[in-house]
């Protein structure tokens, strides 16, 4: 099935064509654009991102699959991002890991049968003071315990 961006995230795209030196340069906010829309860029985004930049498919998947913050395939509604550099590490990010994966019945990097959650790994989210940290979308939560961690998946849909 052929991908075509809503009237509004084109319209979005086509605002910020003036700021942008080249079309080419729009690289970045197109895919998120996509992102935002169906929630993963798969082929046929991308050949339609390529002919909407006019430039050849490969550029873009060279760049959708270089940051890992672009999903290629489908993903849960709900994206838990744990953190799991030094200073998480050090406060008791495995513990919030572990419960996490009990809790969902998921290892990293799958999703829940009823496809509301993702568990992911990530680096430094730049919240070291308030370790250990997540993000879930794009919403950063501080200071995680095991009751907080239930409390906020209790609260999302
Ligand atoms: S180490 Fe987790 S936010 Fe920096």
């Amino acid at each position: 099935m052929s991908f075509t961006f809503t009237e509004e995230n084109l319209q979005a795209l086509e605002s910020l064509e003036k700021r942008y030196p080249s079309k080419e340069a729009l690289m970045l906010p197109a895919l998120w654009k996509v992102m935002r829309q169906q929630g993963h860029i798969d082929t046929e985004a991308m050949v339609a991102v390529a002919e909407w930049l006019e430039v050849p498919p490969v550029k873009v998947y060279g760049v959708a699959t270089f940051y890992t913050m672009f999903h290629l395939e489908p993903i849960g509604r709900h994206h838990i991002q744990l953190c799991k550099t030094l200073s998480c590490a050090l406060c008791g990010k495995a513990d919030i890991l572990a419960h996490l994966k009990k809790k969902l019945g998921i290892e990293v990097g799958e999703t829940t049968e009823d496809g509301r959650f993702t568990l992911s790994q990530v680096e430094c989210l730049g919240s070291c003071g308030t370790a250990p940290v997540m993000q879930i979308n794009d919403t950063l939560y501080e200071n995680l315990t095991i009751e907080k961690v239930d409390e906020i998946l209790e609260g999302l849909e």
